[in-house]
């Protein structure tokens, strides 16, 4: 079975692909190859590889500066999204899309669940959103995940931040007001090849089990990491970014359970793997 991933060489599509590459035949692309706001060389490149699935990893996910780039947010997370899915439909192939949990306000005390109403807090969260509208408007049968707080090789996140502040600073602030699920982006690997195989379409949630704040997981990094780096609790209103978080944003991820028979790992196991790997 042949993918075609887009948006390949940004954080998620360097951890999963290895993984894929063992099941299926994978071609890798990124925007040098197909910009996914351009319909006609999406047009050429599916006619020419004929793939039986597009994954969907293309994105434009700076947080804070999609508040200063509405347009180009608009273009690649709502736009692009819709042109992939339009061009999926019209050569009848399947599709995988990703999306987020800023999507939701974070004003639950419960894990969401994939049907709860989204209420996006950002234009990143706004403009993902309507991707995901896009999609399931353009194309009869996508396959959506959502997932959240990734982390792994190469591409920046959280971790690789942080590490960096620490050694220039010796000491880090992290805000301890948003709970979420830290996700290790290779263990998405298995549930989405498993999705794929069983042909499976809808939304799915899908993070590593447990959750925390960002200043716990800081701790648990330095730990991991045996980095004596101090770690001061903050407020987000304090740190006063430009886009707005979800204050609690964890998932329900009992459907992917379900539908797969996999549970992710609890995030400190995955952690502390990804750690050990940097040591
Ligand atoms: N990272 C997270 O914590 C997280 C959490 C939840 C959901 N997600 C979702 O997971 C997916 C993958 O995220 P990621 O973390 O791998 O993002 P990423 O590291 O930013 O990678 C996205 C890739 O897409 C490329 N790209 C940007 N505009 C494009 C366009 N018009 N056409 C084709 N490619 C384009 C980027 O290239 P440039 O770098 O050159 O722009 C980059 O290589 C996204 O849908 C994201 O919203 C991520």
């Amino acid at each position: 079975m042949k993918l075609l991933v887009t948006g390949s060489h940004g954080l998620l599509g360097t951890n999963i692909i290895p993984v894929l590459k063992r099941y299926f035949d994978v071609i890798s692309l990124d925007i040098e190859e197909w910009d996914i706001t351009d319909e006609k060389s999406g047009q050429k490149i599916l006619q020419h590889f004929k793939p039986h699935t597009v994954i969907n990893l293309a994105a434009f996910t700076d947080v804070d500066g999609c508040e200063d780039n509405q347009e180009r947010a608009t273009r690649i997370n709502s736009e692009g999204p819709g042109i992939v899915a339009g061009l999926c439909r019209k050569y009848a192939i399947s599709m995988v899309h990703f999306s987020t949990d800023y999507i939701f306000d974070g004003n639950t005390p419960f894990p969401y669940k994939e049907d709860d109403r989204p209420n996006p807090l950002s234009v990143y969260g706004m403009t993902k959103l309507q991707g995901e509208r896009n999609v399931l408007e353009k194309h009869p049968s996508p396959l959506i995940i959502r997932t959240q707080w990734l982390y792994g090789d190469g591409g920046e996140h959280f971790i690789s931040k942080l590490i960096r502040v620490a050694k220039e600073k010796g000491i880090v602030e992290v805000v301890n007001d948003q709970i979420g699920s830290p996700t290790y982006a290779k263990d998405l690997a298995e549930p989405l090849l498993i999705l794929i195989k069983k042909n499976k379409s809808g939304i799915y949630h899908i993070t590593n089990t447990g959750s925390c704040s960002w200043f716990e997981f800081a701790q648990r990094v330095f730990d991991y990491l045996h980095m004596n780096i101090p770690v001061r609790p903050i407020s987000s209103d304090r740190l006063n970014r430009k886009a707005k978080r979800p204050r609690y944003s964890v998932f329900d991820c009992s459907k992917v359970q379900q539908d797969t028979n996999v549970t992710l790992r609890l995030w400190q196991e995955a952690l502390k793997e990804y750690c050990n790997g940097l040591l």
